[in-house]
């Protein structure tokens, strides 16, 4: 009989693709459903870019092109990352890829051995990516804890004992999903300085919200003197841009470039090619930044409008996240109220009860000892949907506490 391999069995997934078929199922069934599960811009790619992709396909942009990117892509996120990371990136470092998501796979891929007890170290609540593309490529996983007092960062002796002579990746994500995180300028430091006395370690930087930081500016562990040789940055069109569909994204670093790119052509063999040239127009003209900044600020009001929402209902408690956008509010106190064993029971409660969909943290991965339970809102969704969102699921805890 034919079978499936364990491996693919056990290969996790990204549950908000789930969920998401759940909810639109209930849309087609004329639900009237208030969405916060999907992490995507809710705007329109800036017209600059749409018309460069138009003139794009019409130029015949239809080849393949080779597998690490078109030059002129490359030299604009060369000079993307030089600038805004503070480093001097070369174009040759640089690897396009069909979004950031698939450059996770070709790092653990590239540095991690199956069956030689490889360890690899993730932000847990985290992108479910990291854990699931760890174990799919027989490295062993191992979770970092996030914590609520940390302003969900990791504590940094936790990090320190988790480290060995196994670990040969290091993942961060800043500003991360999905608490919305964000590691400081002397965090970096402190985890540099962990990570130095091991040699083989490298450090995977997931930098796809790097453009939204409210508080402060943005800080990458490659600016910190001595990383950059073993980090890997990782930066894309999706959440910037508002083009997460174009499927663009680049890594940069100088001795993973060549082997990331033979992963390229392994798989996808190239990025699509009219959408590499859409991507070097909104890395290089001003117009598509002045809609970055545009769409920032608007998020950065949502991101005010639904943390005080969430934090006017009975037993939610949300900490204001400090980039993406993400709010992961503590509901151990609603669950408990409203008879829920756990986040997601709460969360199918809330979905089949007020039609509003959210995520649960055990979609983040494992739920961490004494932290409690979560809930994820994504508020790349309009303010009039936040505001009556947060009103239905206030009136439902209310009424049934
Ligand atoms: C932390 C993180 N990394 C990577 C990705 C994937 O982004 P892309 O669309 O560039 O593949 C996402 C998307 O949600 C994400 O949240």
């Amino acid at each position: 009989m034919t079978d499936i391999s364990p491996r693919t069995l056990n290969m996790g997934t990204e549950n908000s693709f789930v969920v998401l078929a759940k909810v639109n199922k209930l849309i087609a069934e004329g639900k009237p459903i208030i969405s916060f599960c999907i992490g995507q811009p809710d705007f329109r790619t800036p017209e600059n870019i749409n018309q460069v992709a138009i003139k794009a396909i019409n130029d015949g942009k239809s080849t393949y092109t080779a597998s690490d990117g078109i030059p002129e892509l490359k030299k604009a996120a060369a000079d993307y990352f030089t600038k805004t990371r503070k480093v001097h990136v070369t174009p040759e470092s640089v690897v396009v890829g069909s979004g950031g998501k698939p450059f996770i796979m070709y790092t653990i891929g590239s540095v991690t051995q199956p069956g030689q007890g490889h360890e690899v170290i993730f932000p847990n609540p985290g992108y479910p990516i990291y854990s699931s593309q760890t174990i799919a490529q027989g490295a062993k996983p191992v979770p970092l804890p996030l914590l609520e007092e940390k302003k969900y960062n990791f504590d940094m002796d936790d990090l320190k004992k988790k480290m060995n002579a196994n670990t040969r990746l290091l993942i961060l994500n800043s500003p991360q999903n999905p608490t919305g995180g964000v590691l400081s300028k002397d965090e970096l430091y402190e985890i540099a300085e962990i990570v130095k006395p091991y040699p083989n370690c490298w450090v995977y930087s997931d930098e796809v919200y790097s453009e939204l930081v409210f508080d402060g500016e943005f800080n990458s562990i490659v600016s910190v003197p001595g990383m950059q040789e073993r980090t890997v940055i990782v930066d894309s069109s999706s959440k910037t841009f508002a083009m997460p569909g174009w499927r663009i994204g680049y890594a940069a670093n100088e001795k993973l470039a060549p082997h990331l790119a033979r992963w390229v052509t392994n798989t996808d063999s190239c990025a699509t090619h009219l959408c590499q040239h859409a991507a070097v127009e909104a890395l290089n003209h001003e117009s598509s930044w002045a809609e970055v900044r545009k769409m920032k600020k608007v998020f950065d009001e949502r991101r005010n409008i639904i943390v005080d929402g969430l934090n006017s209902i009975p037993g939610f408690r949300c900490l204001k996240p400090g980039g993406a956008f993400y709010a992961w509010p503590n509901v151990t106190e609603a669950c408990e109220k409203l008879g829920c064993k756990d986040s997601e029971e709460l969360r199918e409660r809330i979905l089949n009860e007020t039609h509003v969909a959210v995520l649960s943290d055990n979609h983040f991965g494992t739920r961490n000892e004494g932290e409690g339970q979560h809930i994820r809102f994504s508020y790349a969704t309009s303010t009039d949907h936040i505001k009556e969102g947060i009103a239905r699921l206030k009136k439902w805890v209310e009424d049934n506490s």
